[in-house]
């Protein structure tokens, strides 16, 4: 079974070819990615409008770039899939016009994905594919939450973010010190230079016994820092960004640590953007290294938004019968739409 993934939610035009055959995890035959980042580093951040009509630009060439990478034409996709949310509305609405207006002319179904279920599930791409159940720590731009993870599916949220993402935690931090957006692999590179231990920031909800974050402090006394040092932050920006991503980790790991101690379980899946920062991956394997916890990322290139994870968790959805395939081409996108709201629709496999 081929499904074709179309990624929109945001910044990233991504589409993907998987082969969903049999129980196996699904095989990524192609991918193809456009990053908007240099289209959107003039205004510091997403201009909305912008990316969707960038999307518009991109989708197809993207898809034709796909197909021709796989091999395969357009009429053998058995379904195509789309991300259906969280994200941008009018960005969404990009993908999920095209992949109905594809599926339609083409005469197969369509299939409306949860973004977050693809990052969740984009491990299982990897070299290193992880077993259910485990601890999920998904660490985006627009999200910080622990889950645990049964199955494909059954996704039961154990803690989350207040306030601030820890990807908008870098990101925030990161355009106080003058870097570009975003922000955060930029502020990584930065904290390489730097000293940890510099400046004193806090670690929000360390020790508050539950496994919810708090990352809007965090950025506070960045900025307080940063107008502090005034002139000197030109010279110290290297150690304020060391200080500030040992903060961010800090609380990641100790409260991943604290889901797992929590749950029992010995395997940790870290997705989303945030899980390609290598501070947090380095500090994470040693710390479950210790605990004989196995921890599972995706592929690097796959942490980031990407169609690969689209197609993917589309794929293992339908091994799993948990969604009826739509034919009636008529969609909505939900720009906001938690996760643990796909977990109850997907409790009863169809
Ligand atoms: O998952 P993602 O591509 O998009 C969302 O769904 O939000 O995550 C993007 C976020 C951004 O905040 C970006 O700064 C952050 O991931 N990010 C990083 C790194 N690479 C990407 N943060 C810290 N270190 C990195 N190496
Ligand atoms: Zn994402």
């Amino acid at each position: 079974m081929l499904v074709l993934g179309i990624e929109s939610s945001c910044d990233e035009t991504g589409v993907a070819l998987v082969n969903a055959a049999g129980t196996g995890v699904p095989r990524l035959l192609s991918h193809a990615l456009f990053s908007q980042i240099d289209m959107h580093q003039a205004y510091g951040g997403v201009v909305p409008e912008l990316a969707s009509r960038d999307h518009i630009r991109r989708v197809l060439p993207l898809t034709q770039q796909v197909m021709t990478e796989a091999g395969r034409s357009l009429s053998e996709v058995d379904v195509v899939a789309y991300t259906r949310g969280p994200g941008l509305a009018g960005a969404l609405l990009v993908g999920a016009g095209v992949a109905c207006s594809l599926a339609a002319a083409l005469g197969k179904p369509v299939m409306g994905v949860h973004h977050l279920e693809g990052h969740l599930l984009s491990p299982f791409l990897s070299a290193d594919p992880p077993e259910f159940p485990f601890v999920a720590l998904l660490v985006s731009g627009g999200h910080t939450q622990l889950m645990r993870v049964d199955r494909v599916g059954s996704y039961e949220l154990l803690g989350e973010t207040i306030d601030d993402a820890a990807g908008e935690a870098f990101d925030k931090s990161a355009k106080l010190m003058g870097l570009p957006y975003p922000g955060g692999p930029h502020l990584a590179r930065l904290a390489l230079k730097g000293d940890s231990a510099a400046f004193k920031l806090p670690r929000p909800l360390l020790h508050s016994g539950d496994l919810d974050f708090s990352f809007a402090g965090l950025k506070t006394a960045v900025l307080t820092q940063a107008k502090k040092l005034g002139d000197e932050l030109e010279q110290r920006k290297a150690d304020l960004a060391a200080s500030t991503q040992a903060a961010i980790v800090e609380v990641l790991v100790k409260k991943s640590l604290a889901a797992m101690a929590q749950t029992g379980l010995k395997r940790l899946v870290v997705a989303g953007g945030v899980g390609a920062n290598a501070l947090l991956r380095s500090q994470l394997n040693e710390a479950c290294s210790k605990r004989n916890i196995r921890v599972h990322y995706p592929e690097l290139h796959l942490c980031t938004d990407n169609g690969a994870m689209i197609a993917l968790a589309a794929g293992m959805r339908l091994q799993a019968r948990l969604d009826t395939l739509q034919s009636h081409y008529t969609f909505d996108v939900k720009p906001r739409w938690p996760l643990a709201e796909l977990a109850a629709e997907s409790l009863e496999p169809t």
